[in-house]
């Protein structure tokens, strides 16, 4: 039976259900949504993470405002969404998938003009959940074209969670993974706890051992160690943001796995769909890295570790150059440098 995991999920009677990812791994709590507001405080609280997902509970969010704004007419409606979507973009300004899908789910509203408010809303809701279901295939397909660049026996160090509940489904970089496993190879994944909030021992940790696949974690900074001794044969991570040069901001922590990698000459991959492409950026030095609150670095699952008083910096991404990646393997095929002709003609070949 395959294992289904998933974070995010439309309920028939109008509601969004978000898995709770800050409670993981001790409890499996599910919120339950009812207004846009509630979804944006789970975005900005980690609740509901990972670049994709963002995307896909902001989407949700708007269809939520919509069926709840009780418009008399289409431009109340626009008007009301438009205000929606400042406030959900301003939750979390790194991940593009945030203002991909919210800009999808505008320009789908700004296309209902002629209809009734109402109905408008019911094909918003559909508009949303096919951002989700698009997602998951785009992380399956993803997945089938990364798998073929891990070994048929090796291991694989990752970051962060780009699993299933960081997107609509199935995952990017844990996807390949999945997918390698899947297909029968010896996969050993490398997890790096990932400091402050711990998404790799809280939920990329969760994921791999209901999936049933082998890993070892290990603090951020053993990573060098492990490289050293030749037990990583390649990093695997996901993206917030990819520019068109390939430069591209994760999760804070990337950016010194890429410069090691590089180091030991180990293949250095992001998994992304194409929606976490921003070609509008020539460079990544433009994208926006954000700051979180320096608390998540004093304390540590809840508890103060550090002295009263002390200053500390919480930037949650960083960039990594392109000249680090070796691939970025999208649902459109695999681009390798230089990547201003390889990401555009994945775009252009396609569309
Ligand atoms: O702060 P987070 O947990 O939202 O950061 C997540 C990451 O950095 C992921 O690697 C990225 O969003 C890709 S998720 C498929």
């Amino acid at each position: 039976m395959p294992v289904e995991l998933r974070s995010i999920v439309w309920e028939e009677d109008g509601t969004v259900r978000l898995l709770d990812q800050t409670c993981l791994p001790h409890r499996e709590v599910w919120r339950t949504c009812r207004t846009a507001e509630e979804v944006a405080e789970c975005i900005a609280r980690l609740r509901v993470r990972g670049a994709p997902a963002i995307g896909i509970a902001a989407a949700y969010a708007l269809a939520l405002a919509a069926r709840n704004a009780g418009s008399r007419d289409m431009q109340e409606l626009l008007e009301h969404l438009e205000r929606t979507a400042a406030m959900l973009l301003a939750t979390r300004p790194t991940a593009v998938n945030l203002a991909w899908a919210v800009e999808r789910m505008l320009n789908r509203a700004r296309s209902l003009r002629a209809l009734d408010p109402e109905a408008a809303a019911a094909l918003l809701v559909r508009e949303a959940r096919a951002i989700a279901a698009e997602d998951e295939e785009a992380n399956r397909r993803l997945a089938r074209f990364g798998q073929a660049l891990l070994p048929q026996q090796g291991s694989v160090l990752t970051h962060c969670n780009a699993g299933a509940l960081a997107t609509g489904g199935y995952g990017t970089a844990l996807g390949v993974i999945r997918a390698a496993w899947e297909e029968g190879k010896t996969i050993h994944v490398y997890v790096d706890e990932t400091r402050p909030v711990l998404q790799g021992a809280r939920i990329t940790a969760w994921e791999l051992q209901r999936l049933g696949i082998p890993f070892t974690l290990i603090t951020d900074n053993m990573a060098g160690h492990f490289m050293r001794l030749g037990r990583i044969d390649a990093v695997l991570v996901g993206a917030d943001r990819i520019a068109a040069n390939g430069d591209l901001a994760n999760k804070i922590g990337t950016y010194s796995l890429a410069v090691l990698a590089f180091a030991h000459h180990i293949p250095f991959y992001s998994a992304a769909p194409t929606s976490t492409l921003d070609l509008s950026l020539p460079d990544g030095s433009q994208i926006p890295i954000e700051e979180r609150d320096p608390e998540e670095v004093t304390y540590l699952a809840g508890r103060r570790i550090a002295p009263r008083g002390v200053q500390a910096a919480n930037p949650a991404f960083d960039l990594t150059p392109h000249r680090y990646v070796t691939a970025i393997i999208t649902e459109r095929g695999i681009a390798r440098p230089p990547y201003d002709e390889s990401l555009r003609k994945l775009l252009e070949e396609s569309s």
